[in-house]
């Protein structure tokens, strides 16, 4: 990989031994994906955030960066935590669970990286633009990032995505050139999409026919921004979509877009929506736990649940992931006290999926994600409802 000569400094360690260990990282992972060079971030997207997930190996890991005195150059966000920072006794998280946590943020925010702890970091102060490059690591943020947003970025592992922010650069390859990004395959949708919930299965659907390719989408005459985030975080979990056009709605799609020779065509009928929610729900009886907010919420799906349980007292606990951010709107917005009085918690920080929910107690979840479905039974060991918000609510409340 060819190297300026600042890279080849770094690499000799003559901007200081963290930023050596970083570009090392960088110029292996290009040599093994046949980078040509390096190319300069907007921003960064740190993962790896939940003690669950990381352990002890990996707070040492964060804490020893931290120590030596790095500091992120561009703009970097982290991904949740295992537990919401400030309410984690309400949602019984253990003790020394608790505590780990608190010091793999706290290694975080010596990094410089900005402890907002969401996926949803594009609704959250960290917004691409079109074109620009990026080292995002969460799955469902890569495919928002380079579908809806138009930037460009491969799904990054979090010492990767740290070391890129360390740098301020990324190896240039996969999702960064244009050759990656053109439709491999065709998907036509005359199913009606009416719930996030649907864009969910649809999402779900998309990924298992896709895998890694990527793929164009027809016939969705309108969608909004909280239904392509629950579209692409489910492709990119029952595939590994990190990247998706839809005709006529995002920025590269196929209309603008060359397509590569032998074209695959696949059809999305109303039978085949239905069959993805049965495939996705593991359990008729009555769960333990409602779970919304996979990705995190955005201040418009808070609006809307908040006035679906207005009024209504629910019988399960349910727990709605947002960002710290999108939470202080809501207080505003007194979306909090209507949520809130139904006897439902909006959950900063985490999620249902990277939180220790199996250790808490629950076995059995309701979600309206198509990806929080996949996952759930995977990661924590839960039976799983897949349902949109509406029908969950009115299942579960009086
Ligand atoms: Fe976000 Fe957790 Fe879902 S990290 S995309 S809410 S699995």
């Amino acid at each position: 990989m060819y190297l300026t000569k600042e890279e080849e400094k770094m690499l000799e360690g003559e901007f200081g031994e963290t930023a050596r260990k970083a570009m090392n990282l960088l110029v292996r992972l290009g040599d093994i994906y046949g980078a040509e060079k390096m190319v300069e971030i907007q921003s960064a997207q740190a993962a790896g955030v939940s003690y669950k997930t990381i352990g002890d190996a990996g707070l040492e890991f964060l804490e020893g960066f931290a120590d030596e005195g790095a500091r992120v150059r561009v703009p970097c966000f982290m991904n949740p935590a295992g537990m919401d920072l400030k309410n984690h006794r309400e949602m019984n998280v253990p003790e020394e669970f608790a505590k780990k946590q608190v010091e793999i943020v706290e290694a975080f925010r010596k990094l410089g990286v900005v402890t907002a702890s969401t996926c949803t970091p594009y609704l959250a102060g960290n917004p691409p633009l079109f074109g620009s490059h990026l080292a995002w690591s969460e799955s469902s943020a890569v495919s928002f990032a380079n579908s809806v947003a138009g930037a460009r970025t491969n799904r990054e592992g979090g010492p990767s995505a740290l070391a890129a922010a360390i740098i301020g650069k990324t190896p240039c390859y996969g999702k960064h050139l244009d050759e990656n990004r053109v439709a491999e395959v065709l998907i036509e949708v005359s199913a009606d999409l009416v719930e996030p919930a649907d864009f969910g299965a649809l999402g779900h659907i998309v990924g298992k026919i896709a895998g890694k390719k990527v793929p164009a989408i027809k016939g969705i005459k309108k969608a909004t921004i909280n239904q392509l985030k629950m579209l692409g975080a489910a492709a990119a979990a029952s595939g590994a979509v990190a990247l998706y056009h839809v005709e006529g709605i995002t920025p590269e799609a196929i209309k603008t877009m060359p397509v590569k020779e032998g074209f695959q065509t696949h059809t999305v009928e109303q039978k085949d929506l239905k069959n993805a929610f049965e495939e996705l729900t593991t359990t008729k009886e009555d769960v333990d736990l409602i779970a919304i907010g996979c990705p995190h919420c955005s201040i418009t799906e808070l609006g809307s649940i908040s006035e679906m349980l207005d009024g209504k007292r629910l019988e399960k606990e349910m727990w709605v992931c947002t960002s710290i951010a999108m939470k202080a709107l809501s207080d505003r917005m007194g979306y909090t006290k209507k949520i809130e009085e139904s006897g439902a918690k909006l959950v900063c920080d985490t999620c249902m999926v990277v939180s220790p929910i199996h250790e808490i107690g629950f076995r059995k979840t309701a979600t309206n994600s198509g990806k929080a479905a996949n996952y759930l039974p995977s990661f924590n060991g839960q039976k799983v409802e897949f349902d949109s918000v509406k029908n969950l609510i009115e299942r579960y409340s009086k």
